[in-house]
């Protein structure tokens, strides 16, 4: 696939200095098929970048990269190749990298409970990243007094066990363990998916306080709509490896350009007759997703798309810059401007 040379994902509201810039990443598993070994794509050729004290959110249906993506930006995964530029340094993306990159991103999961171990109080587990890194005692004790209360958890929890603890508290001890080490920028993958819908905001409401606290940048991922539009500055949009489009999250819900993030979010009329399926984001049809270790030619969504042509199975669409920091990658979009789905196809209504 050819992509453009520039970064496309350059601009926020809030600020212009990127922390995070992700340049042309891809990465492939191995995978046995019967006798054989063949490559599985999961991410291909990604190029993102987010700015300092804003939240890049990734949104896409399940397999389509975003945790493969989201581990090798904190180093849990290699990539095959591609760049990671860090706070303004390359980090590798390859190999062991240096002990400030390690301290300074910093990862939260699904599972509260799984990422915590059950026979370790509040304050060891927050402790515990502390002490690999050689804090000294009393810092330690004095940084998890601070991120305990910072994470609205009262001291006298402390001594408690995961067990004792609600989801959402659990997920508060892991949200203090990530900034007990003082991060800049910190990955959430599916952070809130777990817990009940009036516990989720409390906890986006936390996440919000703490990136003003303390200048968090955030790379936000779920399959939630409506948590990714509450919490982003910025969107990206994956599918099946690849970022489609991505842009303000403003723009990206009042005008999806993509066949596929209008079909995600369901917003063209003709693709998506049922409206309350906007209540539903994991309400994705019009067909199957393809299998990631056969994707199809050309432009990958081209087996779902009600607009392809020819020129969808032949040549891969490159991300083209439609209006200031709007990036899509779709041939409806030619170089040079925006063009609208209605002016190219008469009778196709878009909202
Ligand atoms: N360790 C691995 N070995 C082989 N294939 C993998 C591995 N990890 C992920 N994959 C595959 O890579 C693709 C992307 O997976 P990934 O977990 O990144 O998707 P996702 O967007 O996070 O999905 P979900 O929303 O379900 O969490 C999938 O096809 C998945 O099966
Ligand atoms: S490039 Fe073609 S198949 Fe792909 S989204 Fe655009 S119109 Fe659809
Ligand atoms: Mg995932």
């Amino acid at each position: 696939m050819t992509i453009t040379t520039e970064n496309p994902d350059v601009s926020t509201p809030k600020s212009r200095h990127p922390v995070l810039e992700i340049l042309d990443v891809s990465k492939s598993f191995p995978v046995r098929d019967g006798f054989k070994t063949r490559s599985l794509s999961a991410v291909d050729h990604v190029s993102l970048s987010v700015d300092e004290g804003t939240t890049l959110g990734i949104v896409g249906e399940s397999g389509c990269g975003k945790s493969t993506l989201a581990r090798i930006i904190v180093g849990l995964h290699t990539a095959s190749n591609g760049e990671i530029i860090f706070d303004g340094k390359q980090i590798s993306t390859t190999g062991k990298r240096d002990r400030a990159a390690v301290e300074q991103m910093q990862m939260v999961f699904q599972d509260p409970s799984s990422a915590l171990n059950p026979r370790a109080t509040i304050s060891e587990s927050i402790a515990f990243p502390l002490r690999v890194q050689g804090v000294a005692a009393d810092e330690i004790d004095r940084r998890v007094a601070k991120v305990m209360a910072d994470v609205g958890l009262p001291s006298n929890y402390a001594g408690n066990y995961p067990h004792q603890l609600s989801g959402g508290q659990r997920q508060r001890v892991n949200i203090a363990r990530a900034l007990a080490l003082q991060p800049k920028l910190i990955v959430l993958d599916e952070a809130v998916s777990a817990l009940d819908k009036s516990i989720q905001a409390q906890v986006l409401n936390l996440l919000e306080d703490l990136q003003e606290e303390y200048g968090l940048t955030y790379v936000f991922i779920s399959h939630d709509l409506n948590v990714i539009e509450y919490i982003s500055d910025r969107i990206a949009v994956m599918y099946l490896g690849q970022v489609v489009e991505s842009g303000a999250a403003s723009d990206l819900y009042e005008h999806p350009l993509h066949p596929y993030t209008q079909l995600l979010f369901s917003s063209i009329p003709n693709l998506d007759p049922d409206e309350s399926r906007r209540d539903d984001p994991e309400a994705v049809d019009a067909g199957e997703i393809p299998s990631p270790l056969n994707p199809p030619s050309g432009c990958r969504f081209r087996t779902r798309c009600s607009f392809a042509h020819d020129r969808c199975a032949s040549e891969a669409p490159v991300q083209v810059e439609v209006s200031s920091g709007h990036t899509v990658a779709c041939h409806l979009y030619p170089e040079g401007g925006a063009r609208d789905l209605v002016e190219l196809l008469p009778g196709v209504s878009q909202q």
